[in-house]
């Protein structure tokens, strides 16, 4: 048996190419994960390049890499760098063995073979493709449901990186979900990079299908019991899905709300379409129909022609609508996006000053929410063990929950007692 050393960057689609990664070289071979680098055959590292600090990592850690592996074994750097650098990748470190893009996942046990293969193409489609099968936690499936992202925000590599956006024909949706449903799933996270814009394009023939349709279809699966899904685009979020988000008893009231700035001027020198104000509105909408939602978002600082006004408007939603989780960057200028070419980019002082003035408000937020949730009881999905007689899962709006229990409880919904809060999750007792 070979071993294999994965490293996964980025999000929640690479997650799931490494995954199709996994499964389809166990096609050919007989692969075991290892966490041990010197121990492996085979080495991938899965890339995000969506920011550059990661990518300028990359070359150090191939680096450090090639030094500890064992004789022999290969390096496959994989996803959206080996998208972005190509052969770039291998005139610049000649020990990689080969450059494997994230829209040619599929080609995987073909350039394993070939030295200093590089594949790349960001049109090659595998929306109806039949991956091999393999689940780091059975009992939470990860399920694509489109490829790419036409969306041409000004800051964003994706669309360059993962080409453009085709939806997965719902038939093999509904059967991919029927059959993680069959070896344990209660739970799937439908996946894309512009989630809520499913059925705008197939590669073949299909009938139109919008996300809030795919839903309806999804939330049919018997023995299927909550649904989650990353990433929507808030521009796609109208009333009939919110309605839907709402009162289907399935779908986790969990929603990814990405603001990127809460200054309209901003929004729209980013192209994403929305302004402060249909932001503010959906976000209400959210919470008068699912009181119990948990809201996270991203937000970029520092965007170029970003004025302290600006900023203050970005403030002013964050006390708005009190996001329960904030991912918060600083802006990086990103090769072939439009923003990069602006002229008025941000000091970069001036950046890290927001950022810092931004997560401090938002850390007394969650402090806030997170000591509210005392004595509250919530329905756990208990997923994974962990040491010393304990066990962790998530209550339908996403709260990380911790318990003392044992294998019994695994993959199963319990009532839990909230005893203890922490920034970052629940301690409770099952009931
Ligand atoms: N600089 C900083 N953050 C970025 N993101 C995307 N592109 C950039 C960039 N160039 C952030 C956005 C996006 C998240 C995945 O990463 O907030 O929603
Ligand atoms: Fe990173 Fe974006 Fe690629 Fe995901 S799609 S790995 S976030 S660059």
């Amino acid at each position: 048996m070979k071993k294999l050393f994965i490293e996964t960057l980025g999000c929640a689609m690479n997650m799931r190419d490494s995954e199709h990664m996994i499964a389809e070289l166990n096609r050919e071979d007989d692969y075991e994960l290892t966490q041990t680098l010197n121990d492996a055959d085979l080495i991938l590292i899965n890339t995000c390049s969506v920011r550059e600090k990661p990518v300028a990592k990359l070359f150090s850690e191939i680096g450090v890499f090639n030094k500890k592996k064992k004789k022999g074994a290969k390096i496959g750097v994989c996803g959206c760098t080996a998208s972005h650098l190509g052969k770039e990748i291998i005139r610049r470190a000649p020990t990689v063995d080969f450059v494997l893009g994230a829209r040619n996942v599929s080609k995987i046990n073909s350039v394993i073979k070939t030295k200093h293969a590089v594949e790349i193409s960001t049109d090659y489609d595998e929306s109806s493709y039949d991956f091999a099968e393999y689940r780091t936690n059975p009992l939470k499936a990860m399920i694509n449901i489109s490829i790419g992202c036409d969306k041409q925000c000004t800051f964003c590599i994706v669309p360059a990186t993962r080409g453009e956006e085709i939806s997965i024909p719902k038939g093999l949706i509904i059967q991919e979900i029927t059959k993680a449903v069959k070896t344990g799933a209660k739970e799937v996270i439908l996946l894309g990079q512009n989630v809520n814009h499913y059925g705008r394009r197939f590669s073949g023939e299909e009938a139109p299908c919008s996300f809030t349709e795919l839903l309806q279809k999804v939330s049919k699966i018997d023995g299927l019991e909550r649904i989650r899904f990353t990433s929507p685009h808030p521009l796609h979020m109208d009333d009939a899905f919110l309605e839907e988000f709402a009162s289907n008893p399935k779908i986790c009231k969990q929603i990814h709300v990405p603001l990127q700035s809460g200054s309209t001027e901003l929004l729209h020198r980013m192209r994403r379409g929305y302004t402060k104000e249909w932001f503010l509105n959906r976000c209400a909408k959210i919470r008068s129909l699912s009181p119990a939602v948990t809201i996270s978002t991203d937000i970029i600082v520092g965007f170029p022609g970003e004025s302290d006004a600006d900023f203050q408007e970005t403030m002013e939603v964050l006390e708005a609508v009190r996001f329960e989780q904030l991912f918060s960057f600083k802006y990086s200028p990103r090769p072939h996006t439009v923003a990069a070419k602006y002229e008025d980019q941000v000091d970069a002082t001036v950046a890290s000053d927001r950022l810092t003035r931004l997560q401090a408000r938002h850390t007394e937020i969650l402090d806030e929410v997170m000591d509210a949730q005392l004595d509250s009881v919530h329905k756990v999905y208990f997923d994974e063990l962990k040491p010393n007689g304990r066990i962790a899962g998530r209550s339908d709006n996403g709260k990380l929950v911790f318990a003392e229990g044992s294998e019994s409880l695994l993959g199963k919904i319990v009532s839990v007692k909230i005893t203890k809060t922490s920034r970052g999750a629940l301690d409770g007792v099952v009931l």
